[in-house]
């Protein structure tokens, strides 16, 4: 595939596409009864997803042991490419023990439909004390991404895969975007440059306040929120959906923003989270990508300002996207608008910033969150969608 001369490169140079094509789809169907099968979880649906259609580029398949062992100690590919998440399959003993390598795999979404295939090349153990400390930074089996780790099988399994069918994102078809599509639209629009937002929240303030900061000095704004699987107590998907038509409708110049999803699921792992994100926003075409307070944080486990930190740990360029960061942003009650310490002379007390959760506990008491912190029109469709 070729890309405009100004467009930005994806990760590795090319866009990965592993969507099966109609001739290899009717052979793996032609062999499904005889393959051996493996079930994957929601996150693993997602990632399966997210290679295929390239937001992983370059990856093209589950990781193998040399990437995973030099992602997870250095946050780099084997080859040397910068990659701060391991994006592995990870099965039981007892699921593995069978499986040949060399051979093709039967993967199945939780509901039991063959929706793609793994090329078996590897299996390995790995540690998950090791992949927790080293990607999350605690081994707290409280802290939701390193759950994951530790309810896991203790196999990885390796290889190319090909995606066969897409059935997650029934409820948003025309925000379905994937990057090859994205990368065409910033064209077409004449984009130059262009911030990607990443998103697991409604936006409320704060996050316009920043994403509107970001497009007076760039030329696009692709808010691009995480649809795949999040923590139980954040607000689902459809809901959110709702909630940022009703935003842009009212609040956004429509011809500069872009409204896309994006299938992964959240992995909570804070900085390196941070550089992951803005990598994939990368392979969709951004040039530009926000990051702002605690960013895929939860609970205490990161500084306010690590997710920003890492991206300092790179030469200039070797990420090839450029972070744009932002302080904890608030409405100011002596100004009388948004700021942060940058920019607003308040004292703590003429700050209104309120966080997700208090916000959750306000909407279930029937109360809406106050109109500095959101949109009175999406405060009103969380409060409508929560006593329905
Ligand atoms: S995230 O897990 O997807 O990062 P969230 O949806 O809360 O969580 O945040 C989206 C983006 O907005 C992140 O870059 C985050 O750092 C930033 N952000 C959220 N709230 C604020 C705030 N009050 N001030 C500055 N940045 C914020």
């Amino acid at each position: 595939m070729s890309y405009h001369l100004d467009a930005i490169a994806p990760h590795g140079g090319e866009l990965v596409n592993r969507v099966a094509t109609a001739a290899q789809k009717a052979e793996f169907l032609s062999k499904a009864e005889f393959l051996p099968r493996v079930s994957l979880d929601d996150r693993a649906v997602s990632d399966l997803e997210m290679i295929a259609i390239g937001g992983f580029s370059p990856l093209t398949g589950f990781m193998n042991q040399q990437d995973y062992d030099r992602v997870v100690t250095e946050m780099r590919l084997a080859n040397g490419l910068v990659w701060s998440i391991p994006i592995t399959l990870s099965v039981t003993e007892e699921v593995a023990s069978p499986l040949k390598e060399g051979g093709l795999i039967r993967l199945d979404n939780p509901s039991g439909e063959f929706i793609g295939v793994l090329q078996l090349t590897q299996k390995y153990q790995y540690n998950k004390s090791h992949e927790a400390i080293n990607v999350y930074r605690t081994d707290d089996v409280k802290h939701p991404g390193v759950q994951v780790v530790y309810g896991q099988g203790s196999v990885n399994l390796a290889g190319d895969i090909w995606l066969l069918q897409r059935d997650s994102h029934a409820l948003f078809p025309s925000y379905q975007i994937d990057p090859a599509a994205s990368r065409q639209m910033f064209q077409e629009k004449g984009w130059k440059t262009i911030v990607g937002f990443q998103t697991r929240n409604p936006i409320h303030r704060a996050h316009e306040y920043i994403q509107k900061c970001a497009l007076e000095t760039v030329d696009g704004l692709f808010l691009h929120p995480l649809v795949g699987a999040t923590k139980d107590d954040d607000i689902p998907a459809d809901v959110r959906m709702r909630c940022y038509e009703i935003l842009l409708e009212h609040y956004y110049p429509l011809d500069r923003v872009i409204l896309a999803i994006n299938p992964a699921a959240m992995r909570y792992a804070g900085p390196r989270e941070a550089i992951f994100h803005a990598l994939v926003r990368k392979n969709y075409g951004c040039t530009h990508f926000i990051v702002g307070r605690d960013h895929a944080g939860v609970g205490d486990y990161y500084g306010t300002y690590d997710a920003q930190y890492i991206f300092d740990e790179f030469a200039p360029g070797e990420l090839g996207i450029v972070p744009m960061k932002f302080e904890h942003a608030f409405y100011c009650t002596r100004t009388k608008q948004m700021g942060t310490t940058k920019t607003s002379p308040s004292k703590p007390e003429e700050r209104v910033h309120l966080s997700g959760t208090k916000v959750r506990e306000m909407l279930r008491r029937g109360e809406l969150p106050p109109p500095e912190f959101s949109r009175p029109e999406v405060a009103a469709e969380l409060a409508r969608v929560m006593h329905a």
